[in-house]
């Protein structure tokens, strides 16, 4: 099989490591991917999403798996298939459950989907009259995509009517900002759940946390992600059966029904408050660093999953994960979230560690090559993986590698996994 992987993080440089384990694929190409995909396969330049169906074609790729949402929104999947591509992801109109907060929110509203209390408003007056009718902390969010931005959590009235004044006069997020989401606060725990879907049946995969904020003990800006880990154990038999009950089967059920059939990652950002899920976003995508942690994870070969996704074949498939655990610490940039960082060359030491080696690898986000260097560009730089049979085990290995890694300006969080090693 033949394969195109667009993106050009460590989710799809993960994606390409599981593809490159499964002996059905020949070629495997990259667009944009970075300066280590160029080690799994090659790398394109991403012109239009026309031209990159054209170059499928020639190329006679089998299997197209898109990586970030923003070709997703911008209509890729139906620029493939209109050319009778098999592409892996959502339709341009399913995709809206990222791409619009406020489609998103009705949605879950007309399906009984619990998610927290909200207005969806163009104006300025009913966004105040709404702030002053519930408690304190608020959540104010742009519609649109905002690169993870468009989120403000307020501590008083005053910061949420700010908040919704900037974004409504456009000023804070342009059009993006010009519909804004105002919530109320879910004061619980975090958890990210992925299922893939063919628009009929789906598959869930072991439950992942991810650490949005910069710095340990959750301070600290957000970011994309700092690290992530999978299985967790904060979820149950019983809270996973709730989250499939009344969250993943009545969305996919209800896109069915609606005539936007779900075909992709459906990641599921959920609160838990008090043993009970509630929606705070969809993506229509892998999670970033949550994909490093599952990838790992899967026994199934990789492109049978998704292509079986993508050709409305997932009841022949009979999805098996490892028994482990899989921890991911990000390394970024100096400036990582505020601003771009000098590059700086990438050293891995020598890994004489046996069980290490085994137990242990990179997956590569913001690097270039040049003259057979690797240089940290920028951003999140690289995700150090540890497997193992114990989380525990898997955070060492993660750590441990971490420490053979060095590049100016590194920095990374020193705690991933900790609420659930905590004793
Ligand atoms: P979102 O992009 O909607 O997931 O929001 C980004 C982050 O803001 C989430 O991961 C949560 O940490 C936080 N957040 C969003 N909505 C709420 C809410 N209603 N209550 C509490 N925290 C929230
Ligand atoms: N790790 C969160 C995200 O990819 O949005």
């Amino acid at each position: 099989m033949n394969i195109l992987v667009v993106g050009s993080g460590a989710r799809e440089y993960s994606i390409g490591l599981a593809l490159k384990k499964d002996e059905s694929v020949n070629d495997l190409y990259f667009a944009p991917g970075n300066g280590a995909t160029l080690n799994l396969g090659k790398n394109i330049e991403t012109g239009s999403w026309e031209e990159l169906a054209d170059f499928a074609k020639e190329r006679d790729i089998d299997l197209t798996i898109v990586g970030p949402e923003a070709p997703l929104v911008e209509g890729i999947v139906d620029i493939f298939k209109d050319r009778g591509l098999t592409i892996f992801g959502p339709s341009q109109k399913a995709a809206l459950l990222e791409g619009s907060k406020i489609y998103m929110k009705n949605f879950l509203k007309r399906h009984n989907i619990p998610t927290a209390k909200f207005l969806e408003t163009d104006s300025l007056e009913e966004a105040y009259k709404f702030i002053e009718s519930i408690s304190e902390p608020i959540v104010v969010k742009a519609d649109g995509l905002c690169a993870g931005k468009g989120v403000i959590i307020a501590q008083s009235k005053e910061e949420a009517k700010k908040a919704s004044g900037e974004m409504l006069s456009g000023k804070a997020f342009g059009e993006a900002g010009k519909r804004v989401v105002i919530e109320e606060f879910l004061d619980g725990y975090e958890l990210s759940i992925f299922a893939i879907s063919d628009g009929e049946k789906y598959v869930i995969l072991p439950a992942a946390q991810d650490h949005k904020r910069l710095l340990d003990n959750d301070k600290g800006p957000n970011t994309g992600g700092m690290g992530a880990y999978a299985p967790t154990p904060l979820i149950d038999e019983e809270l996973y059966k709730k989250i499939e009950d009344k969250i993943i089967a009545p969305t996919i059920d209800g896109m069915r029904n609606e005539g936007t059939p779900f075909e992709g990652v459906l990641f599921a950002g959920l609160m838990i408050v008090k043993n009970e899920p509630y929606v705070l976003e969809y993506n229509v995508r892998f999670g970033d660093p949550e994909c490093e942690v599952l990838m790992p994870l899967l026994k199934t070969p990789a492109s049978e999953l998704f292509y079986k996704a993508a050709t409305k074949d997932l009841d022949s498939l009979k999805i098996e994960f490892y028994n482990k655990y899989a921890v991911g610490v990000v390394l970024a940039s100096e400036n990582y979230p505020y601003g771009k960082s000098k590059p700086a060359e990438i050293i891995v030491d020598e890994i004489v560690h046996k069980d290490l080696a085994q137990h242990a690898h990179i997956s590569f986000a913001g690097v270039s090559l040049a003259e057979g260097k690797l240089y940290a560009t920028g951003g999140r730089v690289l995700v150090c993986v540890g497997i193992g049979d114990t989380l525990k085990e898997a955070r060492d290995y993660a750590y441990l590698l971490t420490g053979q890694v060095h590049f100016a300006g590194k920095k990374y969080r020193s705690d991933i996994a900790y609420q659930a090693l905590r004793d």
